[in-house]
């Protein structure tokens, strides 16, 4: 399997990063190059997973490297091409998901995985296609919620009944929630934001998903500049300062 070849990452010193805000959501107005970029995501994850490969989860070794926005995103291009598309906010320490598409954060996942509901509270979005669960009252240890087999039970309830299911995580090097599903899961996406962790922490935490089983999909370089499908764009300057925002992405192609 090809890899991105992670020594081509130019990681450097932190960014300052903007507060999130739902305008970052993928819409039909969105400029062609972004909409594109997550069409290509689409397009290769789908090559990725076979049919009943559908159960996909996005982490980031640090904070703040574009797990939720890159899941989201590409949870709405995916539901844009007609797929049933299911987010499930499973991030217990800075949950989002639900702040995006404007609903409460509970009753959500743990509160099923605590037992405390025996519905899955699952909400539609304002996209068509896309159902997203939100991250429901906020444990004092995820960890053991997570580990219980109720987790198991839930992704094979929901299997059926969506084409994919993508899972916003933790970023791995700073809680390790996601090690504790990875193998429960069809795979990892993993998203690394240009110039904001070292090659080393993100060779760990790649190091520490592999040791428990997880399958990294692939990797998707955020806010890129460098060799970025914007230089291939006689826009860029153009799309930059409006929206302030570079795509790089990479996702492995089958071997
Ligand atoms: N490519 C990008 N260009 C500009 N801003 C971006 C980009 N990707 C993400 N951001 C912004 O960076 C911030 C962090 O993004 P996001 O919340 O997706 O990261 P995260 O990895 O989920 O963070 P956390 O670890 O806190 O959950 C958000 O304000 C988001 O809007
Ligand atoms: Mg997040």
């Amino acid at each position: 399997m090809a890899l991105f070849d992670l020594k081509q990452l130019k990681l450097k010193k932190k960014k300052k990063i903007s507060t999130y805000v739902k305008s970052e959501l993928l819409t039909e107005d969105s400029p062609f190059i972004i909409t594109e970029a997550y069409k290509a995501m689409r397009t290769n994850l789908m090559f990725m997973l076979s049919e009943d490969k559908k159960v996909v989860a996005f982490t980031s070794a640090m904070e703040n490297e574009g797990k939720t926005t890159t899941c989201l995103n590409v949870g709405i291009a995916f539901a844009q091409a007609g797929q049933k598309i299911l987010i499930i906010d499973m991030d217990m320490r800075k949950p989002r998901a639900h702040r995006y598409f404007e609903i409460p954060s509970s009753p959500g996942l743990s509160d099923r995985l605590g037992g405390f509901t025996k519905e899955l509270p699952i909400s539609k979005t304002e996209y068509e296609n896309l159902y997203v669960l939100p991250v429901g009252t906020i444990p004092p240890s995820p960890p053991e919620l997570l580990m219980s087999a109720a987790f198991d039970k839930i992704i094979e309830e929901l299997r059926g009944e969506y084409d994919y299911i993508f899972i916003d995580t933790p970023p791995i090097h700073v809680v390790t929630d996601i090690a504790i599903i990875a193998n429960k899961i069809d795979g990892v996406v993993f998203v690394v934001r240009e110039n904001t962790v070292s090659l080393e922490i993100v060779k760990q935490s790649i190091d520490s998903l592999e040791r428990v089983g997880a399958k990294i999909l692939g990797f998707i370089l955020n806010d890129s500049i460098g060799d970025s499908l914007f230089t291939q764009y006689k826009y860029r300057r153009k799309y930059r300062a409006r929206y302030g925002y570079t795509y790089g992405y990479s996702l492995p192609h089958k071997e």
